[in-house]
């Protein structure tokens, strides 16, 4: 059995989750003393909470010197219940500090996923002593609404924050957007300030589409459009959109990206990011010309054509001095998410990773790689000089280090013509559990097989092994930068155009690591490998 958010909203509305009190009954405490970060499949260089369920990342916000993170968060158990907004933050982007939960549900509803904003000119008037308040604006879902039969029960609230982001007061007149749609998947609010149109903007998904809203204060809004009936993958919700204006790499043009997580009907099994490259006039989002063709037939472009990328948004109020447009997703999938082997707490964040916006052959095309902030982490480094058979070498003593290490690959191939190699790397145990992620030429396909990496037993679909086409051809050159922990990889391949995350779960962690290649025609360029510290103090 799949157990969706849907199969668990119904166990919830049956009692069979306990409902929190406005104030919470049994808030973790942050960084427990017995947590050592080091329990089996715990991500060393990747966000998780300290213990217990969480899924989307919400209102991630930059504030004087601090990248907010907060999360869905369900603090009595490690599977979805009544949500609450878990909150850390960090400095460098790298390294988190776990901080109390930020937002409990109250007799409006569970709080559900949203955005948070520096409203810099206090258009809310929230604001305290001439600092701008933070605004967080979010989902509510009321359970009782929902039980009894009603449509309306998801509506939009919001809460501020006077004290850096670190307690956070309901705005007394919520809900701030009310539900007279008669659509019941209405959720997910991305507010951001538009400069053209001089409003705040709120992107949220409405089942089968986006809706548009604005705002002079965030507070009182109205409709402004509704936009992709017709366009995208419709093989399930949308959920979780962002929209944002990102330069167009070597051009002097800049076009608004629509980000759209759906669940199920990803590519690649249950969920998935796709997204559209368009404008914006301050009303209507209109997907650029060059962009319909690819979305027209429901086929949707996509973000991440991995399996374990959901629900990503980018990070508000990041200073032009940097300019980037800051990425995370949760790294699971609602087909197995509740049900994965982790014991203490369940999932991950994936990196922080830039988005960028490319003019491909294929038309406008966006890029992930991880922030070079990650770059801080690297110990210890070695190269590859290049060859036939430096691509089947083996990496285990090179990197020196226990197995629970993260690791760091910067692999450049070069194929013959004709050549049918299937190649990449190779991690393995002494258990017999292996996992693969590599290129296929002969099919021309990415792969990651993880059919033998350890524990799948949990979900039918997780044992399948993954195809994915490169989203711009760069035969006869392939460059594979993948990032390893202990239960996840993450593959930017050809400098980030094709995107590939992926979960694993070994019974013991995997100890080698080598590069291999099958069926000849392929050579290594040239190789960088490097050891990663964790990110967490108590396993540093
Ligand atoms: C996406 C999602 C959101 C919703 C939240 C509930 O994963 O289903 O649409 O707000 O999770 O936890």
């Amino acid at each position: 059995m799949r157990i969706t958010p849907l199969l668990l909203l119904a166990l919830a509305a049956t009692g069979l989750f306990i409902a929190c009190g406005p104030t919470g009954p049994t808030a973790v405490a942050p960084t427990t003393e017995a947590a050592t970060y080091l329990e089996p499949h715990r991500p060393q260089l990747h966000f998780t909470p300290d213990a217990h369920w969480m899924n989307d990342p919400n209102g991630m916000v930059y504030y004087d010197g601090e990248y907010h993170l907060f999360y869905q968060y369900y603090p009595d158990s490690t599977v979805w219940g009544p949500m609450h907004w878990g909150h850390a933050v960090s400095t460098d982007l790298v390294h988190w500090d776990h901080l109390p939960i930020a937002l409990y549900p109250d007799s409006l509803g569970y709080i559900f996923s949203g955005s948070a904003v520096v409203d810099e000119n206090n258009t809310s008037g929230l604001g305290k002593d001439g600092q701008p308040p933070l605004v967080a604006i979010f989902t509510y879902h009321n359970p009782e609404r929902e039980a009894a039969g009603r449509e309306d029960y998801q509506y939009q609230g919001m809460a501020y924050s006077n004290d850096r982001g670190r307690t956070w007061t309901k705005y007394a007149q919520n809900p701030v957007v009310k539900n007279d749609t008669g659509i019941r998947d209405f959720r997910d609010p991305k507010v951001r300030w538009d400069d053209g149109s001089g409003q705040w903007v709120m992107t949220l998904a409405a089942q089968d589409h986006i809706t548009f809203y604005g705002s002079q204060n965030l507070i009182d809004w109205t409709h402004l459009s509704d936009f992709g009936y017709e366009l995208g993958g419709h093989g399930g919700v949308w959920e979780c959109p962002d929209m944002f204006p990102l330069a167009v790499s070597d051009s002097d043009s800049t076009k608004w990206v629509l980000l759209v997580s759906i669940n199920p009907g990803a590519p690649n099994g249950g969920s998935g990011t796709q997204y559209f490259v368009g404008d914006f006039n301050g009303k209507k989002f209109t997907p650029d010309p060059s962009f319909v063709g690819d979305v027209e037939d429901g086929r949707g472009v996509w973000l991440d054509y991995g399996r374990d990328n959901y629900a990503g948004v980018t990070w508000s109020d990041i200073p032009e001095t940097d300019g980037r447009r800051l990425f995370l997703g949760w790294m699971s999938n609602w087909t197995y998410a509740n049900v994965v082997p982790t014991e203490r707490w369940r999932s991950a964040m994936t990196v922080p990773r830039e988005l960028t916006l490319h003019r491909s052959p294929d038309g406008y095309r966006i890029f992930s790689t991880p922030v070079g902030e990650l770059e801080a982490l690297r110990s210890a480094s070695f190269m590859l000089s290049g060859g036939e058979e430096a691509s089947t070498a083996s990496l285990t003593e090179k990197f020196a280090a226990p197995a629970s290490t993260p690791r760091e690959l910067e692999l450049s191939y070069e194929l013959q013509a004709g050549s049918t190699a299937r190649f990449g790397v190779e991690l393995s145990n002494d258990r017999g559990e292996r996992y693969r992620i590599g290129y296929d030429a002969g099919r021309k396909q990415y792969f990651s097989d993880r059919s033998a990496a350890g524990d799948h037993a949990f979900s039918e679909a997780f044992g399948d092994t993954l195809d994915v086409a490169p989203r711009i051809a760069t035969e006869p050159l392939v460059t594979l930068h993948l990032i390893l922990d202990r239960s996840s990889a993450e593959l930017f391949a050809d400098g980030g155009a094709t995107t590939v995350t992926e979960l694993f779960f070994p019974s013991e962690d995997f100890d080698r690591v080598r590069l291999f290649a099958e069926g000849g025609g392929v050579r290594l360029l040239e190789g960088k490998g490097y050891l990663l510290r964790s990110i967490w103090p108590e396993a540093r």
